[in-house]
């Protein structure tokens, strides 16, 4: 007997795999990531990333305008400091007219309903290219998180919406959190990184900013000691309770693909928005491939996308944002 069941009857042509369709990519899923650059006029392929720029505040000013029509309405900043202003403690993270608190105000300028959210971490900052403070060939967690509270605060006084912490320290979630209540700052959100791996899929990200750690005796040389080990799958979800019991109004896993395990795991625990970061490395991956003519670009980018947000994201941080949202028409 032929089976009753034909599972192909709903595949059948592309209005029936419409109708059943269960995860659909929108252009309000994405959090746009951009590089902000001292300087005017500056739009600077970034090498290890095909097709992503670093941008001068006039040319954010731009972009920004122009992700709004496209309907992308969020946006995740980082700026490259040049490196006569980094130092161990990252100082130059608090000035309040530092290049991160200027993009604020300039994407605010252009757009004032874009929704702002900031890179919180001392690496872009640190001579030494650390998320947090060296000491005796250790990057110190207490006094790391006094900063980045600090930072913090003067990102949200600038204008963001969300401050997203992505160095891994313990408790700096509570320690924001209080320290943007003192202020004031009730309205302020937090994304933490909060399931964030110790990661070889950086590189290209750390290019676009100069923020590798640098080869230096007393200075660690990867992140191993703060970013949570690949290996580890319970740990994931010890770090974002942890989070949220600290206040994080929403939690990030990172990288995306190889992590989509972790993304069910923690969307299975969990009832607060969940971001995924579809990091440097992914992109620069795709990007290669497709050059040699190996992958097919466009199909293989929307498979990955939807394969993040199938597997539980509720937001996907990702540099194919507008090639993404152009193919959706
Ligand atoms: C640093 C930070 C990193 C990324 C986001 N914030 C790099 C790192 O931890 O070394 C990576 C993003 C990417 O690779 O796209 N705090």
């Amino acid at each position: 007997m032929y089976p009753l069941r034909r599972n192909r009857r709903l595949r059948t042509n592309d209005a029936i795999r419409h109708l059943v369709r269960e995860t659909i990519l929108t252009p309000s899923d994405f959090l746009v990531p951009l590089f902000v650059v001292e300087g005017k006029g500056i739009k600077e392929e970034i090498a290890s990333m095909p097709d992503y720029y670093r941008l001068s505040l006039d040319n954010l000013e731009k972009e920004v305008k122009e992700l709004w029509q496209m309907g992308l309405c969020a946006v995740l900043l980082f700026v490259k400091v040049p490196d006569n202003l980094k130092d161990n403690k990252g100082t130059e993270a608090l000035n309040s007219n530092g290049l991160m608190q200027l993009a604020i105000k300039t994407v605010k300028n252009a757009c004032p309903e874009m929704l702002v959210m900031t890179d919180v971490a001392l690496d872009p900052y640190s001579s030494l290219g650390h998320d947090g403070i060296v000491q005796d060939g250790e990057v110190i967690n207490d006094d790391t998180v006094e900063v980045l509270a600090e930072m913090s605060v003067s990102h949200a006084m600038a204008g963001a919406d969300f401050v997203a912490p992505s160095d891994m320290m313990d408790g700096r979630i509570l320690s924001i959190r209080e320290a943007l209540e003192d202020e004031g700052l009730v309205n302020t959100g937090i994304m933490s990184y909060s399931a964030k791996y110790a990661s070889a899929f950086y590189g290209p990200f750390r290019d676009a900013l100069d923020s590798a750690p640098v080869d230096m005796k007393n200075v660690p040389k990867d992140k191993k000691t703060y970013q949570m080990d690949s290996a580890n799958r319970f740990e994931a979800i010890t770090e974002t309770q942890a989070d949220i019991d600290e206040g994080a109004d929403i939690v990030m896993i990172k990288p995306g693909l190889c992590y989509l395990d972790i993304v069910r795991e923690i969307r299975n625990e969990v009832d607060v928005p969940i971001a995924v970061y579809q990091v440097s490395g992914e992109y620069a991956m795709l990007k290669a491939a497709a050059e040699k003519g190996w992958l097919d670009h466009d199909s293989v980018m929307m498979e990955q996308l939807i394969s993040i947000k199938r597997a539980g994201a509720n937001i996907i941080a990702s540099y194919f944002a507008k090639d993404a949202v152009k193919l959706m028409g």
